[in-house]
């Protein structure tokens, strides 16, 4: 028998909706040799608004002795923009080197997606999680004067870059299409285009059998839209993935089902898995929430943590639900928990 770690944080606004759900069917679809000890983490604007605190050190190394962590959202109105994103989530990201940001985007038979016909879409965006303009590295002069300047300098490390397309490219070559898109903007930002253009190619010389493409950044959102079937493995910079993953959840059935990972391959640190979408301020505490987010990143978990049948029993139980939901009135968030809960403990 095996007794899962799992630090839970859920957070601000709908992350403690959505979270609830999460949870349910986890304990659902657990087998009964598999026990999850859960310790919740009381982080966000609450704890914020009370202490000052975003993430003292003494949580930070107390979740180290998680097998994983499931986070809700971060980020509420009453917050300056940025305190929680920053000195939270970011913090979670940085600290425990989540370097692979693994975004899938899977149109689901039967799901309304906002493009014509119905697309083949089955990609994984790899976002690079701990690099590029996400680093903090930049500041301010002469504040409040007419000649103000603020710098956000992207920061690009070999290390980091290589590190990050090594894991795409193996993920390529373990999917049937074998496939990988770097997506950069090479033709503006230069110095880091060519590093990781450069980079790339080196590592594409190592996997013979995955075909290679490159787009700039701003034609890949015309092909997210046009021709998404064309993508089966991305790898992109922090905030290209950042704002491509938005718009794969777009186009695969809304915000409420895109579902993320945030890992360290190296198991060094617990690897932390998240819905895509944030608080949602304009609909917390409404039971308007789509959980399915949560619940597929519940899954996305599962399957790091080697409990491939149980991932695989939630990826069903989704599409299963989703399929149903065309034509029949929206449910609240505890209905779509309760109904997934169902599916996988039948
Ligand atoms: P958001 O993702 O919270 O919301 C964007 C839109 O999507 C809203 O209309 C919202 O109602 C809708 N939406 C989001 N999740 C949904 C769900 N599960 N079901 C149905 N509808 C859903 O993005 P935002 O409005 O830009 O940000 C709100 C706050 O969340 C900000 O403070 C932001 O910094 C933070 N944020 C946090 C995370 C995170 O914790 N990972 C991610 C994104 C944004
Ligand atoms: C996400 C969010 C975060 C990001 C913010 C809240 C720091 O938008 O997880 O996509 O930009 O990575
Ligand atoms: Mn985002």
């Amino acid at each position: 028998s095996r007794t899962l770690r799992l630090a839970v944080i859920p957070g601000d606004g709908i992350g403690q909706e959505v979270v609830a759900e999460g949870l349910k069917v986890l304990t659902a679809v657990l087998p009964a040799d598999t026990k999850v000890e859960t310790t919740e983490y009381d982080l966000g604007a609450r704890r914020y608004h009370a202490t000052g605190e975003t993430l003292p050190d003494s949580v930070l190394e107390e979740l180290k002795g998680a097998d994983a962590i499931l986070l809700g959202a971060v980020g509420d109105p009453s917050v300056p923009s940025g305190v929680l994103e920053r000195g939270l989530l970011l913090k979670l990201r940085f600290a425990f080197d989540h370097h692979v940001n693994l975004r899938p985007g899977k149109l689901f038979p039967g799901v309304a997606s906002p493009l014509a016909g119905s697309p083949d879409i089955d990609f994984v965006v790899v976002r690079e999680g701990t690099e590029g303009p996400y680093v903090g590295n930049g500041g301010t002069l002469r504040t409040g004067t007419p000649q103000e300047v603020a710098t956000e300098v992207s920061l690009n490390t070999a290390f980091g870059i290589e590190r990050v397309v090594r894991d795409a490219f193996a993920r390529a070559q373990a999917r049937p299409r074998k496939k990988l898109t770097l997506v950069h903007k090479n033709n503006v930002l230069v110095h880091a285009g060519r590093l990781w253009t450069r980079i790339f190619e080196q590592v594409a010389a190592e996997y013979p059998e995955v075909s290679t493409d490159y787009l700039h950044v701003d034609a890949a959102t015309i092909f997210f839209v046009t021709q998404p079937e064309r993508f089966d493995v991305i790898v992109t910079d922090n905030l290209f993935g950042d704002i491509l993953t938005d718009l794969a959840a777009a186009v695969t059935g809304g915000i409420g089902l895109a579902a993320s990972g945030n890992i360290n391959p190296s198991g060094e640190f617990p690897s932390m898995f998240e819905p895509v979408h944030g608080s949602a301020p304009d609909i917390a505490g409404q039971g308007k929430a789509d959980p399915t987010a949560t619940v597929l990143s519940v899954a996305l978990m599962l399957q790091h943590l080697g409990l491939t049948a149980e991932a695989a029993k939630i990826e069903s139980a989704v599409a299963a639900d989703l399929a149903e939901r065309v034509g029949n009135p929206a449910r609240s968030t505890s209905e779509i928990g309760d109904a997934l809960a169902a599916r996988v403990a039948g």
